[in-house]
C-alpha cells in the first residue's frame, strides 16, 4: 500500500497482541481444570469446554461442580471465615494489597486471556478491564485498613455465596470478591461458563500471594451450579446477571435469613438535547453501546435523541458507525470484538429478525468470516412501545427514538421496568442538574457515559435489582451489626375478660389518603385491655392495602421537599406528641397491661426528633474519582414504603419506622401493631394536627399476615419492611420478588427498640444515586 493510500483510506494495519503467553499458561495448567477449593486446585473432573469465540477453537476443559464440590467449597469458606475475620482489617489489607500488587504485574497475561476467553477487544481488557479490577482490590485494601475505625459497629456476615456473568468476568470477580474479603468474609464464586479462565488464572494469584486457605473458593459450571450455591448454607448471595435469574434466587433464598444483593439487566437511556456537543454524543455513544459489543449491563442502549437534531445525529452516527472496525479481539486496532458465544449471537440475531418496526442500519463494516460476530447496529423510529424499546438486547444494537420537550425525555427515560444507568449530554448546566434527578437509575453520567470506580457505588433502582457495589454504600452489603438479636416472640391480642363494655361505639377508623377510612370489608374487631373493652378497629383487606399505596403513591411530592421543611413537620409531630403524652402512655398502659406506657412514649418522642435532626443532615458524599469529574452521590428516597410495625411497642416501633423514612422523603403504608393497635389509631390525630400533607403516611389495622402480601406484590410499593412478630419474612421476600422491591424483615430475630438505631432506618430508607459531573481538567 503506497503512502497516498494509506491516507485516502485512512486504515489501519493489523496490530494483534501476542497470544502465546496465555496459551502456555494455559498448556501448563494441563489445558484441563478443576475448582479452587481450600486453596488448591481439584483434580479435573468432568465438564465442557471454554472456547474462543472469536474462532470457535476450544481452550481449555473445565469442571462441571457436583454438589460434594459446592459442598467442599462452602465447608473450606466457612471454616477459614473466624480465622479471616480474626486478623482484623490491617492483617487483611495485607493481603488484599498483595492480591492488587500481583494483578497489576500480571496484567498483560489477564488482559489477554479476558480477551480471548470472552472476546473482548485487548483495548478494552487491557485499558479498562483490568485496571479496573485492580484499583477495586487496592480500594478495599484501603477499606479493611479502615474498618475498626471507620464501622466500628459493623461484622462481617460469614461465608458469602457470589454468582457472576461473563460479560466482565475479571471485573465482576473483583467487585464480588474485594469488599467481601475486605470485610471479613470468606467466599464461594462462580463464574459464568462461557469466561471462567481469568477467575481460574485469578485463584493461582490468590495462592501466591499467600491467602490463607479457604478464604477464597471457586468452583466453575453452569447454572446448575449456580442454583446449588443458592440452596447451600451461606450468609450471603451477590448475583449479577438477568433479571429473570435474579428474580428466582430471590424466591429461591426468601425466608431464609440470607442476605441478598442483586444486580440485574437493564435498558439505560442515552438522552441527547439539541444543545449537546454531537460529536462528543456519538462519541459517547461509542462507549455506551459497542464498547464490550454492547454486553454492558448499564449500555445506553436506549438513544433518545431532541427531535430537531435527530436526523443530523443519526446521519453522522451512522457515518460513525460505518467506520468501526469490526475483527479479532487481540487486534489492538480493533472497535468491535466478538460476543460471548454462539448462543448468545442467536439471541441478538432472533431480537432483532423478529421486529419489523423502524429502519435497521447495519454498520457497513466488514466481519470475519468465522467467529460470533455481530455488526453495530442501529434501530431508528421506534415506539416506546416496541419490544425492542423495552428488551435488553445484550448486543451491539442501539435503539433510538425522539423527544420534544425536557419533561418528555424524562417520561420516556423513565418508561421501562428497569432502572440501572442513564446518559445525558447537553452543553446546559442547568438543564443536566435538572434532569439528573428525575432519572429512575443508580448511576447519571451528564456528558460522558460507562465510567466506573471503585469509590463510586454501583447499582440499580426497580427491576435492575438492588444494593450498590463499590464506594462506602457497597461496604454494608458484606456487614451487618454487630451484636446478637434475641429470638423474636409472638405478641397476642387480648382476648375479651367480661370487663365493662361501653355501650357507645369506638371504632377507630384507618388513615388513609390523610382521611379517616372505614374498613373496605366492612369487619372489625375488638380490642380488649385488662380491664374492659377498649374499642374496635377496621380489619384492612386487600382493597384497604391497594387504597393505601395508592395514596401514597400520589404523594410523591414529598420526595421533592426539602429537609428543612421535612424536620419542622418531624419537630411539630414530637410537639403534638409531647403535649398528650399522658394520653398515649395510658392508652399503651391500658391496652398492654404494662407500665411502661410513659417510657414508651418519651422514647417516641426523642426518636421524632432525632429524625427531625436526621432530615436535613443525612446527606450524600462527593467521589473523587480517578476519572475527569466528580460523583455525586445523591441519597433519594426509596419511595413507597409498606412496614409491619412492631406488635410489642404499639407507638415507638410505629414512629421508629416511620419518622426516618418520612424525614428522608418516602411516603409510608404502616400496618399498625396487631394486638395494640389504638395507639396507632390516636397517632394519626396527632399527623392530622401537624401538617403532614395528605398520603405522605397512611396507617391501616387489622392482621398483618393478611397485609404481608398484598403489600408484598403491590407493583406501586418500592420497599417493604416486617417488625411483626408473626414472622411473615418468608412470604413477603417471596411475594416481593416480582418488581424486586427491597425488602427488610426481621427472620424470627426480635429488635431492639429501646435502643435507637435511627442510622439503620435512614439507610434502608434511602438509595445512592451516583451522578458523575465533568468537573476540573
Ligand atoms: P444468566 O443470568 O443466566 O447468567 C449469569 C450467571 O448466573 C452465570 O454464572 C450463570 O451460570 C448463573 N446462573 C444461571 N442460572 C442460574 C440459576 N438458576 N441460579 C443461580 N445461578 C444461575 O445470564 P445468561 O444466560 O448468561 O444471559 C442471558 C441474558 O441475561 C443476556 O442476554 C442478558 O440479557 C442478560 N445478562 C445480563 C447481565 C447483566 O450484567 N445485567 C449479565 C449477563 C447476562
Amino acid at each position: 500500500m503506497t503512502i497516498k493510500e494509506i491516507f485516502d483510506t485512512m486504515d489501519y494495519g493489523p496490530a494483534p497482541e501476542s497470544a502465546a503467553e496465555a496459551l502456555a499458561w494455559l498448556v501448563d495448567q494441563g489445558d484441563r481444570f478443576g475448582h479452587f477449593i481450600d486453596g488448591a486446585f481439584t483434580k479435573p473432573g468432568k465438564g465442557f469446554e471454554s472456547r474462543n469465540p472469536a474462532t470457535g477453537e476450544v481452550l481449555a476443559m473445565l469442571t462441571q461442580a457436583t454438589q460434594a464440590d459446592v459442598d467442599a467449597a462452602v465447608a473450606a469458606a466457612r471454616k477459614a471465615q473466624p480465622k479471616w475475620e480474626g486478623l482484623g482489617g490491617a492483617g487483611r489489607a495485607r493481603h488484599l494489597y498483595a492480591i492488587a500488587r500481583l494483578l497489576q504485574k500480571h496484567a498483560r497475561l489477564f488482559a489477554v486471556l479476558e480477551s480471548l476467553d470472552n472476546g473482548k477487544p485487548i483495548r478494552e481488557s487491557r485499558d479498562i478491564d483490568i485496571p479496573l479490577a485492580q484499583r477495586h482490590f487496592y480500594y478495599h485494601a484501603g477499606m479493611a485498613q479502615l474498618m475498626e475505625s471507620a464501622l466500628p459497629d459493623a461484622e462481617p456476615l460469614g461465608v458469602c455465596g457470589q454468582i457472576i456473568p461473563w460479560n466482565f468476568p475479571l471485573l465482576m470477580l473483583a467487585w464480588k470478591i474485594a469488599p467481601a474479603l475486605a470485610m471479613g468474609n470468606t467466599v464461594v464464586l462462580k463464574p459464568a461458563e462461557y469466561t471462567s479462565l481469568t477467575a481460574l488464572l485469578f485463584a493461582d494469584i490468590c495462592k501466591q500471594a499467600g491467602l490463607p486457605k479457604g478464604v477464597v473458593n471457586i468452583v466453575t459450571g453452569d447454572g446448575a451450579v449456580g442454583e446449588m450455591i443458592v440452596a447451600a448454607e451461606v450468609d450471603k448471595i451477590a448475583f449479577t446477571g438477568s433479571t429473570a435469574v435474579g428474580r428466582r434466587i430471590r424466591e429461591a433464598t426468601a425466608g431464609r435469613g440470607l442476605e441478598l444483593t442483586l444486580e440485574l439487566g437493564g435498558k439505560s437511556p442515552y438522552v441527547v438535547f439539541d444543545d449537546a456537543d454531537i460529536d462528543s454524543a456519538i462519541e459517547g455513544l461509542v462507549d455506551a453501546i459497542w464498547f464490550n459489543q454492547g454486553q454492558v449491563c448499564c449500555a445506553g442502549s436506549r438513544l433518545l435523541v431532541q427531535e430537531g437534531i435527530a436526523e443530523r445525529f443519526h446521519d453522522k452516527l451512522r457515518a460513525r458507525m460505518d467506520g468501526l472496525r469490526v475483527g479479532n479481539p487481540l487486534d489492538k486496532c480493533i472497535d468491535v470484538g466478538a460476543v460471548v458465544d454462539p448462543v448468545q449471537l442467536q439471541t441478538i440475531k432472533s431480537m432483532v429478525d423478529a421486529n419489523t418496526a423502524g429502519q435497521v442500519h447495519h454498520a457497513a463494516c466488514e466481519l470475519p468470516e468465522n467467529g460470533c460476530y455481530y455488526p453495530p447496529t442501529l434501530i431508528t423510529g421506534l415506539e416506546t412501545s416496541d419490544p425492542l424499546m423495552q428488551e435488553e438486547i445484550f448486543g451491539p444494537v442501539l435503539v433510538s427514538s425522539t423527544f420534544r420537550t425536557p419533561a418528555e425525555a424524562v417520561e420516556l427515560a423513565n418508561n421501562t421496568r428497569y432502572g440501572l444507568a442513564a446518559t445525558v449530554w447537553t452543553e446546559n448546566v442547568n438543564l443536566a442538574l435538572d434532569i439528573a434527578p428525575k432519572l429512575a437509575a443508580g448511576v447519571v453520567w451528564v456528558n460522558a457515559t460507562n465510567l466506573f470506580d471503585a469509590a463510586a457505588g454501583f447499582g440499580g433502582v426497580r427491576e435492575s435489582g438492588f444494593g450498590r457495589e463499590g464506594g462506602w454504600e457497597g461496604l454494608s452489603a458484606y456487614t451487618r451489626p454487630k451484636g446478637k438479636a434475641k429470638p423474636l416472640t409472638r405478641v397476642e391480642a387480648r382476648t375479651g375478660d367480661g370487663g365493662p363494655v361501653d355501650p357507645i361505639d369506638r371504632t377507630a377508623k384507618m388513615y388513609v389518603g390523610g382521611k379517616q377510612a372505614r374498613p373496605d370489608g366492612g369487619y372489625s374487631r375488638p380490642v380488649w385491655g385488662k380491664s374492659g373493652l377498649l374499642g374496635h378497629v377496621g380489619l384492612a383487606n386487600r382493597k384497604d392495602v391497594r387504597n393505601a399505596v395508592e395514596a401514597a403513591a400520589g404523594a410523591a411530592s414529598w420526595g421533592r421537599t426539602t429537609g428543612h421543611l421535612r424536620a419542622q413537620i418531624l419537630y411539630y409531630i414530637g410537639e403534638n406528641l409531647s403535649a398528650r403524652s399522658d394520653e398515649f402512655a395510658r392508652r399503651i398502659d391500658a391496652m398492654t397491661g404494662r407500665k411502661d406506657g410513659a417510657k414508651e412514649v418519651d422514647a417516641a418522642i426523642q426518636r421524632l426528633f432525632t429524625a427531625a435532626a436526621w432530615a436535613d443532615k443525612y446527606d450524600g458524599q462527593v467521589h473523587g474519582v480517578p476519572i475527569r469529574g466528580v460523583a455525586l452521590a445523591m441519597k433519594e428516597p426509596v419511595g413507597v414504603i409498606g412496614a409491619l410495625c412492631a406488635d410489642e411497642a404499639p407507638l415507638l416501633g410505629l414512629v421508629s419506622v416511620m419518622a426516618p423514612a418520612i424525614a428522608m422523603g418516602n411516603r409510608v403504608v404502616l400496618a399498625a401493631s396487631e394486638p395494640y393497635p389504638l395507639a396507632a389509631t390516636d397517632f394519626y390525630q396527632v399527623l392530622d394536627t401537624s401538617d403532614v400533607p395528605a398520603g405522605v403516611v397512611n396507617i391501616l389495622t387489622g392482621s398483618h399476615a393478611d397485609m404481608a402480601k398484598p403489600l408484598a406484590s403491590h407493583l406501586n410499593v418500592d420497599a417493604v419492611w416486617s417488625f411483626s412478630s408473626t414472622d411473615l419474612s418468608g412470604a413477603i421476600e417471596k411475594a416481593s420478588a416480582g418488581n424486586l422491591k427491597r425488602t427488610w424483615v426481621n427472620n424470627g430475630r426480635a429488635f431492639d427498640w429501646n435502643t435507637d438505631q435511627t442510622r439503620r432506618f435512614l439507610q434502608a430508607a434511602t438509595e445512592v444515586k451516583n451522578i458523575w459531573v465533568p468537573y476540573g481538567e
